[in-house]
């Protein structure tokens, strides 16, 4: 029997414990079948959170977030999907009827499955929706599962242009492509890469690890420039200027060197963030004082829209036309549920996205 994966109150150790059988869809639900699933730097901080965000009545959470599923059985009333259907599940979804987009609400508004108040996706069957679907083709069957942390950078690139757009020309980033940084190397710092060179614009990546180690020589197969992160906290800032900084470490000392090649009018994206933010000191007045003579903009953006997994979909089609073994090896590990519960408290060496494989993408016939 393959296990659930949960997390406990005042735990940080994972642990597995038999899974409930689904029930039957009703109308206007399916059931879905767990194929892979990604762990992520979320799972890691629920558990070491000790609380972590329980549905209403359970003694646990289930985690899991990143997914790729088939479509099992469809209820009455499912006219968007048939059985054998490969889809991925949207993370969040709104409680009641709401005024924003559902990745702009405010906690409270929202759940997300594997992560806030809802069960996740860690088990071998659940139900869901059609709404909270997304059709993945088979050509990507095997790195669908990065979808959803690539709908993640995809949002931050949507709403930088968003913004842009609305406050210097409609046309910006168009014909003259922004240039961008991205800081950090891991999951997020490769979806953002992703993102950002399947539109075509120049990008440095700016990161820790020596220009030849695996995953700084994997960057530049996306033809990009890798810069090491300077050795000291007081070293000059990357040489840019960047129009665009995907902010991807959550190092406040990274994002304030990342600030000071912001050019002017320039749009610094906050992707990543610790949990449990300490105070240091550090010059924050600077990154104000060149804020506000050079309109510079920080955003902070969380979660995707439909537009964003749309999006990373097909970038991962657009790779997977390219670059297909450059894009398999994003994902760094694979093991099998049993085999998973160290990867929810370390990170290999090296290590990008390690994906838990819970049955084969073909289905037996
Ligand atoms: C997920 C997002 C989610 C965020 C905050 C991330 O790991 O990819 O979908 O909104 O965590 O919970």
């Amino acid at each position: 029997m393959l296990p659930a994966i949960i997390a406990r109150r005042g735990s940080s150790v994972p642990e597995f414990i038999e899974p409930p059988m689904p029930p039957l869809p009703e109308a206007g639900e399916l059931l879905c079948r767990t194929l892979e699933l990604g762990v992520c730097g979320t799972d890691r901080e629920i558990l070491q959170s000790l609380q972590p965000a329980l549905p209403p009545d359970a003694p646990y959470l289930v985690l899991g977030h990143e997914c790729l599923a088939r479509v099992e059985q469809v209820g009455p009333e499912v006219s968007e999907f048939r059985p054998g259907d490969l889809v991925v599940p949207a993370v969040r979804r709104a409680l009641g009827s709401q005024p924003y987009r559902v990745d702009m609400l405010a906690l409270g508004e929202f759940v997300e499955r594997g992560i806030y108040h809802e069960h996740g996706f860690s088990l071998p069957l659940w139900i869901d929706r059609p709404e909270h679907l997304f059709r993945v083709t088979d050509r990507i069957a095997d790195v669908a599962v990065l979808a959803e942390p690539l709908a993640v950078a995809e949002k931050a690139i949507n709403e930088a242009c968003t913004v842009q757009r609305a406050r210097l020309a409609p046309g910006i980033w168009t014909d003259d492509p922004p240039r961008v940084l991205i800081t950090g190397m891991g999951p997020i710092g490769f979806a953002a890469v992703l993102a950002a060179r399947a539109r075509g614009w120049p990008v440095t990546m700016q990161g820790r690890d020596a220009a030849d180690t695996f995953r700084a020589r994997l960057a530049t197969r996306f033809d990009l420039e890798y810069v090491q992160f300077p050795a000291t906290s007081d070293a000059p800032p990357v040489e840019g200027p960047f129009d665009l900084v995907l902010e991807c470490t959550g190092s406040d000392e990274v994002m304030l060197a990342a600030a000071r090649s912001l050019a002017p009018r320039g749009v610094m994206v906050w992707l990543g963030s610790t949990r449990v933010p300490k105070s240091k000191t550090h010059n924050v007045e600077r990154m104000m004082r060149d804020g506000i003579i050079r309109n510079h903009l920080h955003l902070g953006t969380v979660n995707s829209a439909p537009r964003d997994f749309l999006d990373a979909l097909r970038h991962l089609e657009y790779w997977i036309d390219r670059r297909p073994e450059d894009l398999r090896r994003i994902i760094t590990r694979r093991v099998a549920p049993q085999d998973s519960l160290w990867d929810y408290s370390h990170r290999e060496p090296q290590g990008i996205k390690t994906v838990i494989e819970y049955a084969p993408r073909v289905a037996a016939d």
